[in-house]
């Protein structure tokens, strides 16, 4: 609920605290923000494209069908205390992961209304993860980050010294063979080095655990599967005919933070 989550939170404008009251949010100084009728609480000054309903139908599909709960028990087992879930989707990590409370930030209030109801310790938050997260600082003990934008010098600063950061990454064989059949995106191989380079400068790499297998797809699930990610925008998965046997290659990844 959100109001288990507003004393971890702060003004996106002045940075002060955030008092939930009658069903509204303010800060002492007078700003005021609003809670969706969802449950879902919008810190965002401007908004931002984030997932559109068909992605967030496909995405809460295929999730539902248990195919990447290997992931989602390993994240799970990896997760401590406050959770904040950066780039949370419908909160399907988090919900499994939060152990005392947890916190989904989105810039989709599609996904938003879906995180708002994943699960009673889960508040829903509007924000924007490349801008100054209205979050305190050292106020969390894990920041999840799946297939989601990464700012590393913001998530360093919202984990405790003790906390941990857990990225889902997929790796270049994630999803074949439907990524060549269809032209979506793919994931070269340098994108492991890449994350050690964005992240380095503020976390040590502590623990990657690979996670992997095969699917077996219907063509409905191969759709959504389509559907759900940044290659919606690229492929047309109308062109679905058939099921796929389909590779399933992520890492998930604990990093330390760094003095
Ligand atoms: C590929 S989805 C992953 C969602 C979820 N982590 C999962 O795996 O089910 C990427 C998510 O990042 C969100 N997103 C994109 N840009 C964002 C931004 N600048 N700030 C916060 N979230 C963002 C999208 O709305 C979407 O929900
Ligand atoms: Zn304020």
């Amino acid at each position: 609920m959100l109001g288990d989550v507003i004393d971890l939170l702060v003004c996106p404008v002045c940075r002060d605290d955030l008092i939930l009251s009658d069903g509204s949010v303010r800060c002492p100084r007078g700003h005021s923000f609003d809670v969706a009728r969802q449950g879902y609480l919008n810190l965002l000054n401007t908004p931002v494209r984030g997932d559109t309903p068909e992605m967030v139908a496909a995405r809460t599909a295929f999730l539902e069908r248990g195919h990447y709960a290997p992931i989602a028990e390993t994240v799970a087992a990896l997760s401590a205390g406050d959770v904040l879930d950066a780039g949370a989707g419908t909160g399907h990590y988090l919900a499994r992961a939060v152990r005392d409370r947890g916190l989904a930030l989105d810039v989709s209030k599609h996904a938003l209304k879906k995180a708002a109801k994943a699960h009673p310790k889960i508040g829903a938050v509007a924000a924007d993860v490349w801008k100054p997260l209205p979050v305190r600082d050292a106020a969390f003990d894990t920041v999840l980050n799946v297939f989601a934008p990464r700012n590393a010098s913001e998530f360093h600063r919202v984990l405790k010294p003790t906390g941990r950061l857990i990225t889902v990454t997929p790796n270049p064989d994630h999803l074949e063979p439907v990524v060549e059949r269809f032209g979506l995106l793919t994931v070269d191989d340098e994108k492991d080095r890449r994350l050690s380079d964005t992240l380095g400068d503020h976390f040590a790499r502590d623990v990657t655990e690979p996670v992997a297998g095969w699917l077996d797809l219907t063509a409905a699930e191969v759709m959504s599967v389509i559907a759900m990610g940044p290659n919606a925008w690229h492929a047309r998965a109308g062109d679905v005919r058939e099921g796929a046997r389909v590779r399933m290659s992520v890492q998930v990844t604990v990093w330390r933070p760094k003095s």
